[in-house]
């Protein structure tokens, strides 16, 4: 906390409460958060699905790690501090989307559980479905969608999940989506069926 910050007054009380914006949008908020290696596939099933519930009438708010690090985030690197930083704001801007009644996807590497513990934390664990999207670090650089591995093999980039900073696979997840065994659609259906009764008001 900065200097300052003892001089901050929250005002929660008299704003509308998050049931009153779920009832507007006849859903229940919820922030389903997708962990996984760079290229496992994590972007492409967040807007199958985001597709999917729009197409049913949810109203929903994407955040994903490469937007979100070209826009609000873009003075964070790759250090662990900065991805401590990354998902604590990201933590608290998706907390504003949950109050807003918002179904909330996000994609992030999250490589560490002490980093998913802190979104957890902030987010609140019943509103948070942590889904690991497994896909091997074989197949990630196989697939090598951005040219990432091939860059981090030669030494261009530096702690580079997987490869030059750690990775931990999430101990106890809502849900485990092995994409090297479905299609995106099989695996944002395997999604939409997990999350469907947890939204539907
Ligand atoms: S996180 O670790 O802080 O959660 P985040 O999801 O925001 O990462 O960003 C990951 C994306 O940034 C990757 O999909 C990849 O496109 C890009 N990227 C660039 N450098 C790195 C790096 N060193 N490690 C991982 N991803 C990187």
């Amino acid at each position: 906390m900065k200097e300052g910050s003892n001089n901050i007054h929250a005002v929660f009380e008299k704003l509308l409460k998050r049931a009153d914006k779920e009832a507007l949008l006849n859903q229940h908020s919820k922030v389903i958060w997708l962990t996984g290696l760079s290229g496992s596939g994590k972007t492409s099933i967040a807007a199958w699905l985001e597709k999917k519930l729009n197409d049913e009438g949810y109203l929903t708010q994407v955040l994903d790690g490469d937007n979100v690090r070209s826009g609000i985030n873009n003075n964070l690197a790759f250090t662990e501090e900065d991805r401590t930083e990354n998902i604590r704001r990201i933590s608290e801007v998706s907390k504003l989307f949950l109050h807003c009644g918002v179904i909330t996807i996000n994609s992030f590497v999250s490589p560490t559980e002490d980093i998913r513990d802190l979104a957890k934390e902030i987010i609140g664990k019943e509103n948070f479905l942590e889904v690991y999207i497994n896909t091997s670090l074989e197949e990630c650089e196989k697939r090598d969608v951005k040219g990432l591995y091939k860059k981090a093999r030669k030494g261009e980039i530096s702690n580079f999940t997987g490869i030059s900073a750690p990775f931990e696979a999430p101990k106890n997840p809502a849900l485990i989506i092995d994409t090297e065994k479905n299609t995106i659609e099989q695996s944002g259906d395997i999604l939409y069926r997990f999350v469907i009764n947890k939204i539907s008001y």
